[in-house]
């Protein structure tokens, strides 16, 4: 586990390959000061991934959008993407919708193939048996025969894209702190076990507790020498990952 100062720009390049790389940068949708888009990091985290590797981008549509073009010259290739639901949000303008939601998109390099990417497809174990019942009579188009179905026998499923996850209001030491358990599901889903995270912008160091609880090695970022110092701090405190660890919490959003 390793928190480095400096510009992600300078500093993390040497770093890898990473079997992953986060990249939670200021959006660039405000006018706040701190929230200035750092321009050139995708072709440098392109660069700097494994050929099996993948970045996790957290970012808003706005911001996407005002990055399409790097995005694409930076060699890499849209995968999915998640949304994550929070429970409450900012309302930057009072005359559109509050705002609840913040995009993960993972990318991966344009020359390497999805088969050959690390991808575990994540289930959860909510489907109910649902008995569903056929009209009688002539049906409208096709042939619908009478009777029933039963449309599932219970999990797993494929987990939904829109993941439910409180944020860290009140107890945050970051601004724009993302929650733990969201992070676990992207590491699992993205990184090997024991494989190397880059956070290229590491903030409150949530992605690296997220890392050590979870037995993936990790190479921090961040260029505020004083937030560094506290995110260092909390992943060391953080209980290390071993074959005793109790199981994962229930994942968020495992509940529809
Ligand atoms: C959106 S926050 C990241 C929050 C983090 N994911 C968390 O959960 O706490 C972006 C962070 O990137 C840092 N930052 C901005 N430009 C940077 C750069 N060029 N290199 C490294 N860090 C940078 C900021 O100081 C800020 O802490």
């Amino acid at each position: 586990m390793t928190m480095l100062v400096g510009d992600c720009r300078t500093v993390m390049p040497d770093q890898g390959p990473f079997d992953m790389i986060f990249g939670d940068p200021p959006y660039g949708d405000t006018s706040l000061g701190w929230d200035r888009r750092v321009e050139g990091w995708l072709e440098l985290a392109r660069n700097a991934l494994a050929q099996s590797g993948s970045v996790w981008v957290f970012g808003s549509l706005r911001s996407f959008l005002g990055a399409a073009d790097e995005i694409r010259l930076a060699g890499l290739r849209y995968a999915q993407e998640i949304v994550w639901e929070k429970q409450n949000g900012s309302a930057f303008h009072a005359d559109r919708f509050k705002r609840v939601h913040e995009l993960a998109v993972q990318f991966y390099r344009s020359d390497a193939p999805w088969s050959g990417i690390y991808n575990v497809v994540q289930t959860t174990s909510d489907a109910t048996a649902r008995t569903v019942r056929r009209k009688a009579g002539p049906p409208h188009t096709g042939h619908i025969e009478r009777g029933h179905y039963v449309s599932q026998d219970g999990g797993p499923r494929l987990m939904r894209s829109v993941i439910y996850a409180r944020n860290c209001h009140g107890r945050a030491i970051h601004p724009t702190e993302k929650p733990v358990g969201l992070i676990e599901i992207l590491l699992r889903t993205s990184c090997p076990p024991n494989g190397l995270v880059g956070d290229w912008f590491a903030g409150s160091g949530a992605v690296g507790e997220a890392a050590r609880a979870t037995g993936r090695r990790y190479v921090g970022c961040e260029i505020d020498a004083a937030m560094a110092a506290r995110a260092e701090a909390r992943i060391a405190a953080t209980l290390p990952f071993t074959s005793a660890s109790p199981a994962p919490d229930p994942l968020p959003g495992a509940a529809s």
